[in-house]
């Protein structure tokens, strides 16, 4: 069976962090985005075939590597690059040869969603009913800014798709994994076009759409806010499944993810709900809450940070304080800083001698 991971795109929501690295290959929860997406799909037995679905000139090292070995945890993958972002669904058709190489259906996935893939069970879902296509859904509390599910509850048969609804319709949405008969490939043309906006109400007005509802966590983590409360839920689960990976220690309260090689002085208070990344440096005394911490950073002592990404080798100077959603790409902090909103932040960055 075969899987397209889409990996283009522009990460906007996810600036600054997207200025200097895709936003597939952000680390969250300490990997690449898409190699969450990637490894669940590899202890599926049955797949053979990865395609990620890539926009020119964002080729990076990962991809380089990937592409270089083609062979990839057991999956053969293929680098499906597109000449102008084809959006989320002009991609399927750029990779049709190879989407077509059989009758079996193939899934479709975003690569900015986590949740526990249960690819499995949407594949049994999809041969029961039968038709062209299979999407998953997820209950949220605040559907509009997602495309909104409504469906019959006993069979699965999906009736409206509406993309970012204006009045409420329904709090079940589109949870962006999908697995596809090969036949609505024919809906498809080779140009940029949306599936949400595009395909998919068509799919539901001809009964060829079906939904699977997701057991289990799930969160898209292409911005800020979600990412922080999507890494909460991913510890919480790892917690549950694995609680070996976690870090456990004086001082580490709750769910708590540390690369083995970053560096925690003494006296420090981490947790709950804090992922430190490779090579990371956080010196004594310094108090850590709701927030990733990416790789090289260094986060001075007697720091106290909660509600943050820092980016990559950011130096936070000491006795500092920050409480708030920010996402950081590369700064210096000066020593002895208090800031608890956004605007002040940009004054202190224009401040400091960057890197
Ligand atoms: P924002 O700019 O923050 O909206 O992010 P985005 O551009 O990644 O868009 P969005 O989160 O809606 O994308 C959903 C999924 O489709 C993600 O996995 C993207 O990587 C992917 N994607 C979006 N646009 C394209 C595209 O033009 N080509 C390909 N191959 N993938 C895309
Ligand atoms: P405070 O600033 O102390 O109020 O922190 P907070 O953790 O509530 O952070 P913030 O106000 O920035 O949170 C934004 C939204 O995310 C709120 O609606 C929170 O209820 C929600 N939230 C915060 N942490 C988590 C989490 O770990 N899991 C989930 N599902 N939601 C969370």
């Amino acid at each position: 069976m075969k899987a397209l991971i889409l990996v283009g795109g522009y990460g906007t929501r996810l600036r600054p962090l997207t200025l200097s690295k895709p936003k597939p290959l952000v680390e969250f929860c300490n990997k690449p985005m898409v190699m969450h997406q990637v490894e669940a799909l590899a202890e599926v037995s049955w797949l053979d075939h990865g395609i990620l679905s890539e926009t020119k000139f964002r080729l990076n090292s990962l991809f380089i590597d990937i592409k270089n070995n083609r062979y990839f945890l057991g999956i053969t993958i293929t680098i499906s690059q597109e000449k102008e972002p084809l959006g989320t669904a002009g991609p399927l058709a750029l990779a049709r040869d190879h989407l077509t190489v059989d009758e079996e259906p193939f899934f479709v996935l975003n690569s900015d969603v986590v949740c526990d893939f249960p690819f499995k069970q949407m594949l049994k879902f999809h041969r029961d009913h039968g038709k062209e296509g299979t999407i998953v859904v997820t209950k949220v509390e605040e559907p509009s800014k997602y495309g909104v599910v409504v469906y019959d509850a006993k069979t699965g048969r999906i009736d409206k798709f509406v993309e970012k609804p204006q009045v409420y319709v329904s709090n079940k949405i589109n949870a962006g994994l999908y697995i596809f008969n090969p036949k609505m490939l024919s809906r498809i043309e080779l140009r940029p076009t949306s599936i949400e906006k595009e395909i998919f109400p068509k799919m539901a007005q001809e009964d060829e759409l079906f939904a699977f509802d997701l057991p289990g966590f799930w969160m898209d983590v292409g911005q800020p806010k979600d990412f922080l409360i999507g890494m909460g839920l991913f510890l919480h689960f790892l917690r549950e499944k694995h609680p070996n990976r976690l870090h456990e220690g004086p001082g580490i309260i709750g769910n708590v993810l540390v690369d083995p090689t970053a560096k925690i002085g003494d006296g420090c208070r981490i947790g709950p709900n804090v992922v430190i990344g490779p090579g990371a440096v956080i010196q004594d005394g310094a108090c850590l809450s709701r927030c990733t911490i990416l790789q090289e950073a260094v986060i001075r002592s007697h720091s106290w940070i909660h509600s943050a990404i820092i980016g990559w080798k950011s130096v936070v100077g000491q006795w500092f304080v920050w409480k708030g959603i920010s996402t950081w790409k590369t700064i210096i902090v000066k020593d002895e800083v208090y800031i608890s909103m956004a605007d002040r932040l940009l004054q202190i960055i224009s401040d400091s001698h960057r890197p």
